[in-house]
């Protein structure tokens, strides 16, 4: 089905652009596939963008700390973001969730260059749709500050730690996860280029919802309501 068709068809067709910021595992990525299916169009992770990055120079042996080499890296290239993470041609959808990955990420994306490339891909995937549902943690605030809807989705942290073990299911246990959760969770909203804002902080015209013991369905009806 084309884009157009999707649109025409959607039940709010005045919806266009929905931004979903959050901090790991407050279920962003589920939600996202969930209003993206509702509305017809297709969703953006830009986490996995990130990822790719890290993923990309942990292979090629770039320190992740070199900001200029890392950069360099981002700059040149290829990568495809939908049901399958494909990085310069190479599947790396599984690969760019390993634990490496997990702790390499948030040096690459508190790059600024890495950022501002990424950034403008991702406003370009937007402008090449019209349409589509953005998921990540500056959407709302700086990539698509026009976004028709704004979620800023959390969760308590242990509720966070233990959907991330559950998906993970890669044998650590959900005090590890939740150890490197408050880890990664302290370096992206410490960071100075596009911190992680916190839930008092978010953009002003965000819906938070929080999903602690909610179920997703739960959460998707919130998010409907604000359609
Ligand atoms: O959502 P995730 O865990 O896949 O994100 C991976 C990392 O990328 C995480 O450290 C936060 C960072 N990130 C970011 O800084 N900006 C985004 N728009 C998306 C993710």
């Amino acid at each position: 089905m084309s884009d157009r068709r999707a649109g025409e068809l959607s039940p709010h067709p005045e919806v266009r652009v929905v931004a979903i910021d959050g901090p790991a595992g407050a279920g962003k990525s589920t939600l996202a596939e969930s209003v993206a299916a509702h509305l017809g169009v297709e969703r953006l992770d830009t986490g996995a963008m990130y990822r790719a990055v890290a993923w990309s120079a942990l292979t090629h042996h770039v320190d992740v700390t070199d900001a200029e080499a890392v950069a360099r890296l981002a700059r040149t290239m290829e990568i495809d973001v939908g049901e399958r993470v494909v990085v310069n041609g190479e599947d790396a959808t599984v690969a760019i969730r390993s634990i490496d990955v997990d702790r390499a990420v948030s040096a690459v994306a508190a790059n600024p260059a890495v950022r501002s490339e990424l950034v403008a891909r991702q406003r370009a995937w937007v402008a090449q749709r019209g349409r589509g549902v953005v998921e990540g943690r500056d959407i709302g605030t700086v990539v698509l500050p026009d976004a028709d809807v704004k979620i800023y989705l959390t969760a308590a942290t242990e509720t966070r730690a233990r959907r991330r073990a559950r998906q993970r299911d890669d044998g650590r246990s959900v005090e590890a996860v939740h150890d490197d959760l408050v880890r990664r969770d302290r370096l992206d909203s410490t960071r100075l280029a596009s911190p992680l804002p916190s839930p008092e902080d978010v953009a002003t015209d965000a819906k938070v919802i929080d999903s602690t013991g909610k179920s997703s369905r739960a959460v998707l009806e919130e998010v409907l309501a604000c359609l």
